[in-house]
């Protein structure tokens, strides 16, 4: 046993030690033992009864003190203040302050190997990715009640969050993959294509889809024709407004399901919906414009000039679009029966050969909200104004969606443990609103088929989380905002009774709604600076004490503070970095490789 001193106050749970003058070596060896020297963050063993109660040093002074004696002789005295975070009884480690020490409790070392212990889990497994930082000693993780919470890595740019989301994963599916065929899957929202390579698993049990509003092959996300018509889908993918605009889909989808069996009902639609507008009694000028626009859209062209023609002609005012046939010559009133055929003739029969049978989902979500607006336009029950934004962002996603979502009869689903679904070339705007998608309809879906307790599990995992979950953005509306991010509260809050599990890594926890940072349950903290981050985190893990808080803007690369329900204290964790062929695609570019020889000469 190496003594290093004596406690000499026990203020709350603030105990003083006097140490001893030969304490501050940095390693001691008593009978062929390495013990390590005190100092900050080290821990130390307080004999107290038949048991050790373990204290971290959270800091260290001088006193100084008058000598005893003749002379006014200085002398100094080392401190240490340290703070019990649990004990040993019979060999075995416990958390948590049950006993403290007395005042004259012997203070000393823990050898190395009972330092292990304390941050051994009982059931580790095996499970590990990284050393502590610094007692170099090589730790496993409890993965199962790390994998059964909500996860959040966080830190700078560079600071190691995707090497560290990669470890974890990498060294899970190691272990376990074989298992988890058929009873779970990592989805993985991979905005920058870190992980669409040979990363975190081989093939056979990873699906990888690649995402692009660049290329007109890439691969899609498929929606089975169900789940694309649904009025909370098309809200997402359009961010409809809630009192205007979801009611307006909603009409669409149930129109759409009355007909759905009557073969071609989207032709009979149009044509149904262009006769209205032609013989209405009550002509309108709006349905009729719209029907123009909607000519255009489908590109029919002799469609378009037919009725080019009636708002020339006929002028707005007259009691029906009454036309002359023959151009060139006078016009006059046709009788109801002339007019009814010449309706069939010029306009009807040419929707016959309009050719919309194969049309992509989208696009026939964009005919019929244009003749779902007519509609309504018909009826004096269209509120242009609320509706016309919806219409002109189906017509602005159309294109791009449409490369990357398909509606298929029947989607079916992947069964592969592992699923990236990489964004890296989606743009921006669709970047926000496709994972918003995924994540409902992983949820929605989880939540159907879970049971009690939950016989499957979902893992969602978004790196560069910021992205979707930011509680700023000046480009979106308000509703749409609150829309995304209660989707993602409503998971983190239920989603652990379903079985439905979030890691998610961002450079600025600060950023991202608070409700979802307090709900997270186990941290990786890796090196954060900004003050305004570090507050946040101060506020919302209880679990974070003041020394391990006080590193975080100091850590190197790679290095975490790991914290939270699952572990029993804060660690300092040096995540091993993976191997080449495994890590994630986010390496630092080496500048003097990159400049090192130029075949270009200027
Ligand atoms: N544990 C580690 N040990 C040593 N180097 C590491 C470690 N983790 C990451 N690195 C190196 O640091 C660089 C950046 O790492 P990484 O991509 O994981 O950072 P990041 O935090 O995800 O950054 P960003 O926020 O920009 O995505 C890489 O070159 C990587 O190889
Ligand atoms: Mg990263």
């Amino acid at each position: 046993m190496v003594e290093i001193g004596h406690v000499t106050a026990v203020v709350g749970i603030e105990i003083t030690i006097k140490a001893n003058t030969n304490s501050n070596l940095e390693t001691h060896f008593f009978r062929g033992a390495a013990f390590k020297g005190v100092s900050i963050r080290e821990f130390i063993a307080i004999d107290h009864g038949f048991r050790e109660v373990v204290c971290l040093v959270e800091g260290e002074y001088l006193d100084d003190r008058m000598k005893e004696g003749d002379g006014p002789e200085q002398h100094y005295v080392r401190k240490l203040k340290v703070r019990p975070i649990g004990y040993f009884e019979d060999g075995i480690f416990s958390d948590g302050i049950k006993f403290l020490p007395k005042i004259g409790d012997i203070a000393k070392l823990i050898p190395e190997v009972n330092v292990e212990k304390i941050f051994e889990p009982k059931d580790g497994g095996g499970f590990s990715i990284g050393k502590l930082l610094k007692e170099e000693i090589q730790i496993s993780l409890p993965w199962k009640d790390l994998f059964n919470t909500h996860v959040g890595i966080f830190g700078n740019t560079g600071s190691g969050k995707s090497n560290t989301l990669a470890k974890l994963l990498t060294t899970l599916f190691d272990l376990k993959v074989e298992r988890m065929v058929g009873k779970s899957k990592f989805v993985v929202i991979d905005f920058n294509g870190e992980y669409s390579g040979g990363q975190i698993c081989d093939e056979n049990y990873k699906s990888v889809t690649k995402l692009s509003t660049r290329r007109k092959d890439s691969d899609r996300y498929a929606l089975s024709d169900s789940e694309f018509w649904d009025a909370e889908t098309l809200g997402i993918l359009f961010q409809a407004t809630t009192n205007t605009q979801k009611p307006f889909l909603r009409r669409i989808i149930s129109g759409r399901q009355r007909f759905a069996e009557v073969p071609n009902s989207l032709k009979r639609f149009l044509r149904a919906t262009l006769e209205r507008v032609l013989k209405s009694k009550d002509p309108s000028l709006e349905a009729l414009e719209q029907i123009k626009h909607l000519a255009r859209l489908l590109d029919a062209d002799e469609l378009s000039e037919a009725l080019d023609e009636v708002g020339l002609r006929s002028g707005y005012n007259i009691d029906s679009f009454h036309v002359l046939p023959e151009a060139g010559k006078n016009w006059r009133f046709l009788s109801q029966e002339e007019y009814e055929d010449f309706v069939e003739e010029r306009f009807l029969s040419e929707v016959d050969d309009i050719n919309i049978d194969e049309i992509s989902g989208i696009r026939e979500l964009q005919l019929r909200a244009n003749l779902q607006i007519v509609r309504d336009a018909l009826g004096g029950a269209v509120q242009y104004d609320h509706i016309q934004p919806l219409l002109r962002r189906i017509e602005s996603f159309k294109g791009d969606l449409e490369k990357v979502i398909s509606v298929e009869d029947e989607a079916v689903e992947k069964v592969k443990p592992l699923q990236v679904i990489s964004f890296r070339e989606v743009k921006q705007d669709i970047k926000k609103i496709v994972p918003i998608l995924i994540a409902k309809q992983l949820y929605e879906h989880h939540k159907k088929t879970s049971t009690s307790p939950p016989s499957s599990t979902v893992h969602l995992v978004v790196d560069e989380a910021h992205n979707i979950l930011s509680t700023q953005s000046s480009r979106e509306s308000e509703s749409w905002k609150d829309y995304r991010l209660e989707l993602f509260e409503e998971i983190i809050k239920e989603g652990r009774k379903f079985g439905m599990f979030i890691i998610l890594s961002s450079q600025r926890p600060s950023d991202i709604s608070a409700t979802i940072v307090s709900q997270v349950h186990n941290f990786f903290i890796h090196r954060l600076v900004n003050d305004r981050d570090l507050a946040l985190l101060d506020n919302t893990i209880s679990t974070l004490d003041s020394v391990s808080k006080s590193q975080i803007p100091s850590l190197p690369k790679g290095a975490c503070v790991v914290t939270g329900t699952t572990f029993d204290i804060p660690m300092l964790l040096q995540v091993d970095r993976l191997d080449v062929t495994r890590e994630p695609d986010s390496r630092d570019v080496d500048l003097d490789e990159l400049w090192g020889d130029s075949d270009i000469i200027i």
